[in-house]
């Protein structure tokens, strides 16, 4: 069968990984061998490493997708009693509220429109009017637009009103700064094909080993129970069921690079270029991002789709896929968008090629007009929608 070069792909994972990752692949192991558990307990160690940490927190690897783990971790750490504040502004925490439902835990949210990040004030006064709360749920980086939420500050806040933080970090771990002594959370959950720049397939969570302790039970679940396989773990030194054994492999080479090339903080700062490069090159071509440019985390860009009768999503798509690049659609209900990730193994010379065959592409379709459509006064979108907080 012929077969194209891989695409490059700007999406917030699956993303492009390097060669050596995809070439760790090419094995066999078995789930007792012991390279095999040597390379989970590397794992475990270099991720909790960079979370900070330390002697005071614990990973736990679960199988599966990102949103596996988030389930996990709502699972394990809300006891069947408690309450939990999910900060919402986008659908990954509308994900999270949908998962307290389907679990049976009860819920609150504090919802800000899309463009606008939860604020720590908002979430001291939710936590302030209602002491019921036990834990709140914080996504970092709202990946439906890219948006960052002021983790460290509302860490302070729930740690002063005496509850439990729960972070989903999918999008930004390992890439944004996040550092357990300086940031109080009793678990951050993340995934491998994410800023670590592996191959989707497993994911794991920081976990506070006091905060972890006392939940045996608590999981609706056997196979999503973080407790138990932590408690197996610690025992046998492997997983509890079939692990994903080449996720693994390809984790730990990434981890290597990861390190090699000078871990989070060089991380940071080639997303970051990668992100300003975007934004500059479809700016000047005339597209317009959906954020303030303050708001934006390095990650995943959303910008307006042309005003032009010419654009239509799926033909851009398809013609800049056919160049080489895989663009995301957007993932606002009210706004149409498309959004370009900045992560992944690529650097400028890969995004300056992605920006010019957007340009290329909108040319060949015609499309001229590429501000966005004006708003109509009367149906303000979702990310104009108030600011408010809901109780069920
Ligand atoms: C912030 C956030 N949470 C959860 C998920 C869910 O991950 P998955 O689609 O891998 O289940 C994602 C995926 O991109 C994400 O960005």
């Amino acid at each position: 069968m012929a077969t194209r070069p891989d695409p490059i792909l700007l999406t917030p994972g699956p993303l492009t990984t390097a060669l050596g990752v995809k070439q760790r692949m090419l094995h066999d192991w078995g789930s007792r061998d012991t390279d095999f558990i040597g390379m989970t307990a590397d794992v475990v160690r270099q991720i909790n490493d960079i979370a900070g940490g330390g002697d005071t927190h614990a990973c736990v690897p679960m199988q599966g997708s990102g949103t596996f783990v988030v389930e996990a971790m709502i699972g394990t750490l809300v006891p069947r009693n408690g309450h939990v504040l999910v900060c919402v502004n986008g659908e990954y925490g509308r994900r999270i509220v949908k998962i307290c439902d389907i679990l049976g835990r009860r819920r609150s949210t504090v919802e800000t429109p899309e463009d606008q990040p939860t604020t720590a004030d908002m979430v001291h006064d939710a936590l302030a009017a209602d002491g019921s709360i036990t834990h709140v749920v914080l996504v970092h980086c709202e990946t439906s637009t890219g948006i960052l939420n002021p983790l460290e500050e509302i860490a302070k806040v729930v740690s002063s009103q005496g509850r439990s933080l729960l972070v989903d970090a999918m999008s930004s771990f390992a890439a944004l700064p996040i550092d357990a002594r300086k940031v109080r959370f009793d678990a951050l959950v993340a995934a491998s094909g994410k800023c670590l720049e592996s191959v989707p397939g497993m994911g794991f969570a920081v976990v506070r080993k006091e905060a972890l302790e006392p939940c045996a039970g608590n999981s609706h679940s056997l196979s999503l129970d973080l407790h138990d396989q932590h408690q197996y773990y610690l025992k046998t030194k492997q997983w509890r069921f079939t692990p994903p054994v080449q996720v693994v492999a390809a984790l730990h080479e990434a981890l290597r690079l990861f390190n090699d090339a000078g871990g989070q903080a060089a991380r940071y700062r080639r997303y970051r270029d990668n992100c300003d490069a975007l934004v500059r090159g479809l700016t000047r071509i005339g597209l317009v991002p959906f954020l303030k440019q303050g708001l934006q985390a390095p990650i995943i860009v959303t910008f307006h789709a042309p005003s032009d009768a010419k654009y239509d999503f799926n033909a851009f798509y398809g013609k800049v896929r056919e160049r080489g690049y895989t663009l995301y659609p957007g993932k606002l209900t009210q706004v149409e968008t498309f959004r370009v990730g900045c992560i992944g193994a690529i650097g400028a010379a890969e995004i300056q090629a992605a920006v010019d065959a957007m340009a290329a592409t909108l040319k060949e379709m015609g499309v001229t007009q590429l501000a966005p459509a004006r708003p109509d006064p009367g149906s303000r979108s979702r990310a104009a929608a108030p600011a408010s907080s809901r109780n069920r």
